[in-house]
């Protein structure tokens, strides 16, 4: 049984609990909080009794076997590495980088302590796409439209005049990184890593994206990409191939997927969605743990790597630039 740290006290660490719970493979031991009153409330919701911190160092030298990041996103990569270097097994939440270079960074410390990160992309580890690859695998892909997009309950806070975490500069936030990455790891998912991409988006004063689109380009094809924080978006996905389009309900926790030939009946494929949208990858960390397969979590890391470079090619056509980082409008440097 994994002995499970959290660092990050929302609702999102609940939910990861709950999915890591229902695997059977982890106990809830620790947790880390900037205030002890905040760890406590967190605990409340828990039988066991649970060692609480709010001293980092005493958190890592502690006997958890793998951590749980979930804080804001500018705070991952530094998280992440002290947990690494401290022997952890560590799974951070999506974005689990702000730019490419941490998440190699983050790779070289974990191979040479010899323990495992993980980025929690859940659609990622979704099996719905292993039956959409091997779908597909007969057929010529000639495009793709996938979007995520949803109103966020911080809104009314950034129409207040406020700057929630979400979309702050400071910590790495806005449309692309929190949603956007969802669409990214789908296009990496089933067609590998693109050459390029291009991003175009609606932004705040202080360049965070509040919705736009964008395309992956691939050596014969191109994947375009809508998200959002201040707009909804109900459209499916679609997959445009040589024999018809492939239709999916969602690219997260799919549920449905329905190839429409260019001539003929459709074809339902048998997808079984998940009980718990974070179940599928909180397995499949355990057992790449328990039973590593080296080829499968190179998959991963190479993956994720695809991902945060495409990221940052899409913030740096759109401008998106975070606290501290240097960019051709600034003229501080
Ligand atoms: N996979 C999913 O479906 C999903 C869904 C939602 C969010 N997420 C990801 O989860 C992460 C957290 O998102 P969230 O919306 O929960 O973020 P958040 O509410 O801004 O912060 C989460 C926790 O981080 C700590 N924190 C907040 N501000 C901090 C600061 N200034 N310095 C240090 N710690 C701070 C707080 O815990 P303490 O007060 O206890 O220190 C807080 O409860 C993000 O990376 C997000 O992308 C994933």
């Amino acid at each position: 049984m994994l002995q499970l740290g959290i660092i990050g006290t929302g609702a999102i660490a609940h939910h990861f609990i709950a999915a890591a719970h229902q695997t059977k493979h982890y106990q809830l031991a620790a947790i880390y909080s900037r205030t002890m009153e905040s760890a406590k409330a967190f605990a409340e919701r828990y039988q066991q009794s649970l060692q609480l911190y709010t001293d980092m160092e005493e958190f890592l030298t502690s006997t958890i076997d793998i951590l749980y990041i979930a804080s804001p996103n500018s705070l991952h990569h530094g998280q992440a590495k002290a947990a690494l270097l401290a022997g952890k097994h560590v799974i951070i939440e999506k974005p689990a980088v702000t730019r490419p270079e941490e998440w190699a960074d983050l790779v070289t410390i974990a191979k040479e302590k010899q323990v495992f990160v993980f980025e929690a992309a859940r659609n990622y580890h979704e099996q719905a796409f292993t039956t959409i690859s091997d779908f597909l695998v007969d057929k010529e892909i000639w495009g793709a439209h996938f979007s995520y997009a949803k109103y966020s309950s911080k809104m009314p806070d950034l129409l207040d005049g406020k700057t929630p975490n979400v979309f702050s500069s400071q910590f790495a936030g806005g449309a692309l990184m929190d949603l956007g990455i969802y669409p990214v790891y789908a296009s990496v998912r089933l067609f590998g890593a693109p050459i390029s991409a291009r991003y175009t988006a609606q932004q705040l004063p202080n360049t965070v994206d509040l919705n736009g689109s964008g395309q992956l380009m691939y050596p014969n094809f191109q994947v375009t990409i809508q998200t959002g924080k201040n707009i909804h978006s109900s459209l499916p996905a679609e997959i445009y191939t040589n024999q018809g389009t492939l239709v999916l309900d969602t690219i997260e926790h799919i549920s449905s997927a329905i190839f429409h030939p260019l001539k003929g009946e459709a074809e339902v494929l048998a997808i079984t969605q998940a009980p718990h949208t974070m179940l599928e990858e909180a397995r499949q960390f355990a057992t790449m743990i328990e039973q590593p397969q080296p080829e499968l979590y190179e998959n991963w890391l190479a993956a994720a790597q695809a991902v945060h470079t495409t990221l940052y090619r899409m913030r740096q056509d759109a401008q998106i630039y975070f606290e501290g980082e240097p960019h051709e409008n600034d003229t501080s440097c």
